[in-house]
């Protein structure tokens, strides 16, 4: 997909682009509610996501997957601890950020590419840089011919790859994304994990990645962190050491057998799984 780029269309290259931020939390959590409604949700976790790099939260439903990712992105704050992000102390909803959920929140009477250039508008963007970096993100992402369709005209995965576009466009340091392909087909979701582990290699946002699959987690991974509930804690980290980019079968590496045989140990420890 980027065999056509020439160096004047990269993503990533010269000053305009932001590199990857860092998040580190400290002995953060999360009660939701106060007096006798408080439900202590997550933590104490410690983060330390470095620039640029792809980490996967994964773990059983409950666990505090969604409150960590937003907690990062400064839409919840903490009840106790702190998280950073680039050093500074979240207080606020960050704008640096790009955020892609399971649900595409594309607008229908939008098309894909007004859905993406209505960052440009929201956030007073230069609207003909930002129509630039929409059409090498549309083009990255094998969507060039659907700029004009509506999303009701786009399958599941072309909706989700118009919500990448969408967070991407604006250039944030960070990615958040909350099981991004959670709906979407076995076959869309494969070729979706290779074309965003493209993406990632190009542009280098730091991204962190919610998921229930064991495959995508070490399929897109620099590390994985695995977390368990009541209150979400996170119980290991697992780093994975696979080349990349990394092959739609995975099975083609013995060690994802290894990383995967981890993670469903850990799973079984928990009482996730009762076979
Ligand atoms: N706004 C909220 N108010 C009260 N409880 C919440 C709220 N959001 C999430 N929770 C609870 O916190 C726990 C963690 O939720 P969540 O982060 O969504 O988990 P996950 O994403 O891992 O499924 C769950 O028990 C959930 O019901
Ligand atoms: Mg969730």
């Amino acid at each position: 997909m980027t065999e056509n780029a020439s160096p004047n269309s990269a993503l990533s290259s010269g000053q305009t682009s932001h590199a990857g931020a860092s998040i580190v939390a400290t002995n953060m959590t999360k009660v939701y509610g106060s007096g006798d409604a408080a439900f202590h949700a997550l933590g104490p976790i410690d983060l330390d996501i470095k620039p640029g790099e792809f980490v996967s939260l994964i773990g059983p439903s409950g666990c505090g997957k969604s409150t960590t990712l937003l907690m990062a992105s400064g839409l919840e704050p903490c009840t106790t601890g702190t998280i950073k992000v680039d050093g500074k102390a979240l207080t606020k909803p960050l704008s640096e950020v790009g955020i892609v959920f399971q649900d595409h929140l594309l607008l229908d009477f939008r098309t894909a590419m007004n859905n993406v250039m209505l960052q440009q508008e929201i956030r007073g963007l230069d609207k003909a840089q930002t129509r630039a970096r929409a059409d090498m993100l549309f083009d990255r992402l094998g969507l060039s011919h659907a700029k004009d369709r509506y999303p009701r005209q786009l399958s599941g995965g072309m909706r989700q790859r118009v919500s990448i576009a969408r967070a991407l466009v604006h250039d944030p340091s960070m990615l958040l994304m909350d099981e991004p392909f959670g709906a979407l087909d076995a076959i869309t979701r494969t070729q979706i994990r290779h074309d965003l582990e493209m993406l990632w290699l190009e542009t280098r946002k730091t991204v962190l990645f919610i998921t229930h699959s064991i495959e995508e987690a070490v399929g897109l991974s620099d590390r994985v962190l695995v977390m368990s509930n009541n209150p979400g804690r996170i119980v290991e980290e697992i780093k994975i050491d696979l080349p990349r980019p990394r092959p739609a079968h995975l099975g083609e590496y013995p060690e994802f057998s290894a990383y995967a045989e981890r993670i469903y140990k850990i799973f079984a420890k928990l009482g996730v799984y009762k076979f």
